[in-house]
């Protein structure tokens, strides 16, 4: 008996995977170790994992020129035959960096193997082209600015080569990180399965790279109530952590899953109607370029219904004293993105402490001077409370939740 999923076809119909069969991993591992090597960063590594479970279908492996030409001048990815042919979203490079002295050493190799860090060989890259990094162009089209201070391409641009290779991926096996956290780590095709196990007649993802406060959540239940009002009988919430490199000051993964662990133990959202899953994808700190990506992932994950609220992959200018990216940017640009059509976007208005309702609230512009601005995302604001041993305001966050944080902050102080 075959199930018919109802769940919405993932980008270029199909979910790549990428990742050898058992029964042919030990040929492939012989092969691989023939070829010339190309050694991985920690980054490239979580985009090979990202590559390998279809998080970007159709994208098949580390982006060739045509591919990467596409997604920096159109955040898209066209499909099929040039003219008649569609449109996916694809708004940041997936791309793999090598220096001259790979460059060389590779040669005119059709396929390489690929190392990660410790040494294991984890891959190999297939029909490969190699292009020229022009880094500061890179930078410049996704961030919108190559101002210094920039996560990601401080870590993993400027020092990286100049050279792109791009080709179709094959995992050699599964990309386990063994820190604890992979029984959270489902892949896109595993989620389908979850959401087609629950019967979800409509699955609303919400993507996260900070602890949940009252004001995420009032975002989530809204979005079920509306939900439950447009006559879906079973929406099933994805809260759905991002689990790959985050800047130095945001809160660590581990210490963000047993946050969201107790979000749900505290009731403050709804344990039977919600998956929580890792999204491996490392972030870019690209505002609305980005988030593109955040919601695309989510389609080939099963997400109908995508979450945006205030500033979505945003962050402080790294020299000004301002906003990167205009906070109304994201949900604007998500609403208009082409390739993005098919997904249901609900935008939200910034939620903030309302003084007078003592709660997370949706801000009231008419009564501007009762609000009081406690972001989950400006760290800062939430160490001080921890380190001075004082509460945020009752109803900013559950108290088994805030726990985890003081306990985090605390630790820090102790280094
Ligand atoms: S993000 O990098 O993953 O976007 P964050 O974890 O802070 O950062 O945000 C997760 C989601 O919640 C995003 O859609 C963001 O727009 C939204 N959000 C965060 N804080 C607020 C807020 N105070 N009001 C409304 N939406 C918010």
């Amino acid at each position: 008996l075959v199930v018919k999923s109802s769940l919405i076809e993932p980008d270029g119909g199909a979910l790549v995977n990428a990742v050898v069969p058992e029964g042919e991993r030990a040929a492939r591992t012989l092969e691989a170790e023939k070829m010339v090597k190309v050694g991985l960063t920690k980054i490239d590594v979580e985009w090979v994992h990202v590559i390998s479970e279809g998080w970007a279908s159709p994208l098949k492996g580390f982006m060739r020129e045509n591919e990467y030409l596409q997604s920096l001048h159109f955040n898209s990815m066209r499909i099929g035959d040039a003219g008649g042919g569609s449109v996916v979203n694809m708004s940041l490079p997936i791309v793999l960096a090598i220096d001259d002295e790979t460059k060389e050493r590779v040669g005119s190799s059709k396929d390489v193997a690929l190392v990660a860090p410790g040494g294991d060989l984890i891959a190999i890259l297939r029909s490969i082209e190699i292009y020229k990094h022009n880094k500061e162009e890179r930078i410049a089209r996704t961030w919108g600015t190559t101002a210094p201070g920039l996560p990601y391409v401080e870590e993993y641009i400027t020092a990286a080569g100049n050279w792109l290779v791009g080709g179709d991926l094959q995992v050699l096996k599964p990309i386990k990180y063994n820190d604890g956290l992979d029984q959270y780590r489902l892949s896109p095709k595993q989620l389908r399965a979850e959401f087609d196990k629950r019967q979800a007649d409509a699955v609303f993802a919400f993507q996260l790279r900070n602890p949940v406060h009252n004001g995420h959540a009032l975002l989530m239940n809204d979005t079920r109530r509306r939900l439950l009002e447009m006559g879906y009988k079973n929406p099933i919430l994805l809260l759905h952590p991002l689990g790959g490199f985050t800047k130095a000051d945001d809160v660590p993964l581990d210490v963000r899953m047993e946050q969201h662990s107790k979000v749900l133990e505290d009731g403050v959202l709804d344990p039977a109607t919600t998956i929580v899953a890792i999204f491996p994808s490392p972030m870019h700190y690209a505002g609305p370029t980005e988030v593109q990506w955040h919601a695309k992932a989510r389609i080939n994950a099963g997400a109908n219904f995508y979450i945006v609220g205030r500033d979505p992959a945003g962050m402080g200018h790294p020299t000004e004293k301002r906003d990167l990216y205009d906070p109304d940017h994201g949900k604007k640009v998500l609403s208009m993105a082409p390739g993005l059509e098919k997904l249901n976007i609900l935008p939200f208005r910034v939620a903030a402490y309302d003084n007078v309702a003592k709660k997370m609230a949706f801000f009231d512009p008419t009564r501007a001077k009762d609000f009081l601005f406690i972001s989950g995302t400006k760290v800062g604001t939430m160490r001080t409370y921890a380190r001075t041993g004082e509460n945020p305001p009752d109803g900013f966050m559950c108290p088994g939740g805030w726990q985890v944080l003081v306990k985090y902050y605390e630790s820090l102080q102790t280094e």
